[in-house]
């Protein structure tokens, strides 16, 4: 085993008025349940930066290291580790949940969780994040990626985390191959992870958005006879006839974001379901969303809200990727030191809404 350094460069947050410095700090060490793992490649979300300068004001506890999921390889493990190996390759799931109590659960380095005991969590043990040469794990958040399986290195593999949140939203509402559904909007960051996704498992996408170029664009980079696309107008009449010219819809799975709350499309989407139709809302909406209730009731319609994924989605989703239905690539991934922090999160704001086109992240 090779020893930890004593100590490490990492990327903290003491306020969110000021800018995250780059200190050195004592390495973490590897305690029963966990595993220590150094970092290849950390995600950016593409609002990380309103995240940590707080205008987009998640809650967490300060000071913090901060980041989010990652791809890194195993440099230490807990004693009670029975499977991992050090060097491995793993997945850093930024979904952690209590041991005792799955429902405690809260978002790594980025947002500790809607309840008193996720907030325990993440200001205690599990406090410091992957934007740092090295991370303390959970032992269960980290899988294991087979690179001559996955056949793609580490630039490909980190757009894992896109594409695990909307996996959460269609396996929640069961979506079958076969199937048509919904996405919107899909030429978000999340929304065209959605769209790849659904492909892959065989529906028919119809793709919503405002944006008719940036549609057309996806539906070109995408090159799917099972993808079609529908501008939205915002006049729910006009637009729900575009969408009945689609046919039978069976679901559709909402990933807009918080400035989209008065959008008329929730309403058109879901008055454009069969009945027995399913929706997923995974949005982080600002404020409270208007539903059609005549229509839920009278066509059944069952809606679902969905707040990340099951353990159980994350290793279904690698094995997708290890057949080869699910396709990684294809992406510009732009890479930034721990020092060059403010251009990678600069270039993740301007990755958002891009259809996925691009990933920023930050290799320690
Ligand atoms: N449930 C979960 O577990 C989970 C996890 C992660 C993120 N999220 C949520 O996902 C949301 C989307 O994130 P993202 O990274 O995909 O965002 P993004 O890349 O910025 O994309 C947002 C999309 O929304 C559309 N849009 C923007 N303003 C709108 C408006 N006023 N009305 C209608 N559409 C509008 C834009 O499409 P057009 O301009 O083409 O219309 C854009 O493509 C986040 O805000 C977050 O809350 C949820």
């Amino acid at each position: 085993m090779t020893p930890l350094p004593e100590t490490h460069r990492a990327l903290v947050l003491t306020s969110t008025s000021q800018p995250p410095e780059v200190k050195i700090i004592p390495t973490p060490q590897p305690t029963p349940g966990s595993a220590v793992v150094r970092i290849e490649a950390a995600n950016i979300i593409s609002y990380s930066k309103h995240i940590y300068n707080g205008t987009r004001p998640y809650p967490f506890s300060l000071p913090l290291v901060i980041g989010t999921s990652a791809i890194g390889r195993i440099a230490a493990l807990g004693p009670d580790s029975v499977s991992l190996k050090e060097g491995q390759l793993v997945f850093i799931d930024s979904f952690v949940r209590a041991r005792d109590d799955e429902d405690a659960a809260f978002l790594f380095g980025v947002h500790e969780g809607h309840t008193e005991a996720a907030r325990r969590l993440m200001r205690g043990e599990w406090r410091d994040c992957t934007y740092a040469e090295y991370a303390k794990v959970p032992l269960e958040n980290c899988y294991v990626l087979d690179v001559e399986k996955l056949g793609v290195g580490v630039e490909e593999l980190q757009d894992i985390s896109r594409l695990l949140v909307p996996y959460g939203g269609l396996r929640d509402i069961d979506l079958k191959t076969g199937e048509s559904i919904i996405i919107a909007p899909a030429t978000g960051t999340f929304g065209s992870a959605a769209t790849k996704l659904a492909l892959a498992m065989g529906a028919r996408v119809i793709g919503v958005g405002r944006n008719l170029e940036a549609l057309k664009e996806l539906q070109t980079s995408y090159a799917n006879d099972r993808f079609e696309i529908a501008q939205i107008t915002g006049d729910v009449p006009t637009d729900l006839k575009t969408l009945q010219t689609f046919g039978t819809i069976d679901a559709y799975l909402d990933i807009s974001p918080p400035e989209a709350a008065n959008s008329t499309h929730f309403k058109t989407c879901m008055l454009a379901l069969r009945k027995g139709g399913r929706v997923s809302l995974m949005g982080g909406l600002k404020g409270e969303l208007t539903i059609p209730v005549k229509v839920v009731v009278s066509k059944d319609l069952r809606i679902r809200g969905k707040w990340m994924y099951e353990r159980q989605d994350v290793r279904d989703l690698i094995k997708m990727i290890e057949v080869g239905v699910l396709k990684l690539g294809g992406q510009t991934v732009e890479k930034f030191g721990l020092d060059e922090w403010e251009a990678g999160f600069d270039k993740a704001v301007e990755f958002g809404g891009s259809g996925g086109k691009g990933s920023a992240i930050i290799v320690p």
